[in-house]
């Protein structure tokens, strides 16, 4: 008999601001719903701890998540009572710099042909993916403000691209495509990046010499190139041909919630922060939306599928496909919240995803 059982995992838990913290524990639920060996830490870290006693991240915080735990859940980081926004700074880009989480996984999957709002587009046209690097580019914050307050005011703000970071990301991209499929079963086989290397000529000819270098050595898999202003014009008109898609740290935020668009919105969509063989952090791809927060209205399935998305990661596969099909099945039968179509509170929603996971 195998003697051996498979490890515990354990999960630090970061619900943030606003919807953060009612999305993550709809999460929770369905994943202990699901039966995975998991064990959850929760932190507090976020806007109201920051008002409260001014820390952000403790200073061994990223070494502690890094040592201590197998992945991280996260919420949304963002309040309006921090105008700075310093507290997600460090937390959210802490996390993805320090710990080097340096791809950025966003899956784009549509669940149901009623959540997309292009005319005539079915499940089977929207299943996709963005790469996106994750640990450079403008988000480095590198550049400076010279005279500010001044009519001769200088605001520079760099966007960094080393070789090593532009490599280690593309090539992320070409081994995703070939070892993963398609929902349907179908192989991946196309790789796309997408960048503006017509106007920004630096950053952009080192992308374009590395892709094509590293594309050679695939040479099953097709490669294409777009520029960020005409992948968004195809993305809405027609997402089909869309397969892998690898680029920088802004256009991968910016098309991702253009993505989200196609899906349903940005409470269906969901992603991990990824370094492989380290601990990697997984978080809905949405924010904190002050507005909805604390009405019991926010979508929990972007964050419920970033769960889902988690236990993938960690080889728990089998409660992973039990949550996903859980997920299908509230969107057929209209068991959601009212932002995709139903009539559900944020809360009513992760219970009957839940109750269905384990049944
Ligand atoms: P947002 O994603 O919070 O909201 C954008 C729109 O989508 C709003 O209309 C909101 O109501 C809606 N929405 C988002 N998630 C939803 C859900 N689960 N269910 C239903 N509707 C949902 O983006 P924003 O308004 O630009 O930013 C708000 C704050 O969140 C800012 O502080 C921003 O910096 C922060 N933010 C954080 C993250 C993160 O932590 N990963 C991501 C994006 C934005
Ligand atoms: C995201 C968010 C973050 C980003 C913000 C909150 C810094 O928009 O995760 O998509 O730009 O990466
Ligand atoms: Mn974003």
């Amino acid at each position: 008999m195998d003697q051996q059982k498979p490890s515990k995992k354990r999960i630090a838990v970061i619900p943030g601001d606003g919807i953060g913290q009612e999305v993550i524990p709809q999460a929770l639920k369905v994943v202990r719903a699901s039966g995975a060996d998991v064990a959850f830490s929760e932190f507090d870290w976020g806007a109201d701890r920051y008002l409260r006693d001014g820390m952000t991240v403790p200073p061994d915080g990223f070494t502690m998540l890094g040592r201590d735990f197998d992945a991280i859940l996260a919420g949304a980081f963002g309040d309006p009572r921090v105008k700075t926004n310093i507290h997600a700074k460090e937390i959210l880009l802490g996390m993805r710099f320090k710990m080097d989480l340096y791809a950025n996984v966003r899956p784009v999957r549509l669940l149901d042909a009623a959540l997309c709002p292009l005319k005539g587009i079915e499940p089977r046209d929207v299943d996709f993916l963005v790469i996106r690097e994750n640990t450079e580019g403008v988000y480095t914050n590198a550049g400076g403000v010279f005279k500010q307050g001044t009519a001769d005011e200088i605001a520079i703000q760099e966007d960094i691209n080393t070789r090593k970071g532009v490599e280690r990301i593309i090539r992320y991209a070409f081994e995703y495509c070939e070892c993963h499929t398609k929902l349907d079963g179908s192989p991946r086989r196309r790789v796309l990046m997408c960048d503006k290397s017509n106007a920004m000529t630096h950053a952009g000819g080192l992308w374009q010499r590395v892709f094509k270098e590293v594309g050679g050595e695939h040479p099953q898999i097709e490669t294409q190139h777009m520029y960020v202003d005409a992948l968004c014009m195809q993305m809405v008109r027609d997402p089909r041909p869309f397969d892998v898609i690898v680029t920088n740290n802004m256009f991968g935020d910016i098309i991702t919630d253009l993505a989200a668009g196609l899906q349903g919105g940005l409470g269906m969509a969901a992603s991990g922060n990824i370094h492989p063989g380290r601990t990697s952090m997984f978080e809905p791809v949405h924010g904190s939306a002050p507005p909805i927060a604390g009405k019991n209205l926010a979508n929990p399935f972007g964050a419920i599928l970033t769960a889902a998305m988690m236990l993938g990661h960690l080889g728990l596969t089998r409660e992973a496909a039990k949550i996903e099909a859980a997920v299908l099945e509230a969107v057929r039968q209209k068991k959601t919240t009212q932002d995709i179509g139903g009539t559900l509170a944020t809360r009513e929603a992760g219970e009957w995803v839940a109750e269905r996971v384990s049944s």
